[in-house]
């Protein structure tokens, strides 16, 4: 199969810019993924040293945007050019049509609807940019404020699928919802 290529795509809101990371990002990505509920709920290295957040800059956000089929943004306020999350969208291997969204938020900036508003751009971007049928959220059982973020970004539950989701290693049950190009319509 030829090999896919794509521009790094900044995404801007309200009260949000989400870029590709930069070297200049390392240090506070590597302190935001400190935090156990990051560590918890998402397949971040666990402990996370320094050296995983200059991989996720170096490596997994540069080669994921070059491929396309892993496009990493930081997000950052736009007032204080605070970094208060990630977001990702990972194309489904098997389903060109089809990729999971993902996202954690920086602990000093949860509750203040930053991640909806963040996951809201980058699902429109998804399915009207990229031109994706179907974008797919996966979370842990009993990840709650995940659920939250994604139902009010629109996604609509699907259930529960065993045993399904890996984790360094361990498979977890995990909550599969959905959004759909037409659903936006
Ligand atoms: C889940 C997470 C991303 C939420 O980020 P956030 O920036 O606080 O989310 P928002 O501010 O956009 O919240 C959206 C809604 O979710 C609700 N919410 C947030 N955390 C919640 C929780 N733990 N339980 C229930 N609801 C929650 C908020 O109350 C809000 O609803 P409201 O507008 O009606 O008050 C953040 O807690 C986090 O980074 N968790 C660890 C990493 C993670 O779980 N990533 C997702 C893996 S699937």
């Amino acid at each position: 199969m030829e090999e896919q290529h794509s521009e790094p795509v900044t995404l801007t809101t309200e009260r949000l810019v989400l870029r590709a990371p930069r070297e200049s990002d390392i240090d506070a990505v590597f302190a935001a993924c400190q935090d156990p509920e990051i560590q918890r709920w998402t397949i971040v290295p666990s402990p996370y040293r320094r050296e995983d957040a200059e991989f996720f800059v170096r490596d997994l956000a540069i080669e994921g945007w070059r491929t396309g089929a892993n496009r990493i943004w930081c997000v950052f306020e736009r007032e204080s050019g605070a970094l208060v999350g990630s977001q990702g969208l990972v194309l489904r291997d098997n389903d060109p049509g089809c990729a999971e969204i993902g996202w954690w938020a920086v602990k000093e900036f949860r509750g203040r609807g930053y991640t909806t508003e963040a996951a809201r751009a980058v699902s429109h971007y998804g399915l009207r940019e990229l031109g994706l049928r179907r974008l797919e959220w996966v979370a842990y059982v009993g990840n709650g404020g995940s659920r939250a973020v994604a139902e009010k970004s629109g996604y609509r539950m699907e259930g529960t699928l065993r045993s399904f989701a890996e984790q360094r290693g361990v498979f977890h049950d995990a909550w599969l919802g959905s959004l759909l190009a037409s659903d936006l319509d």
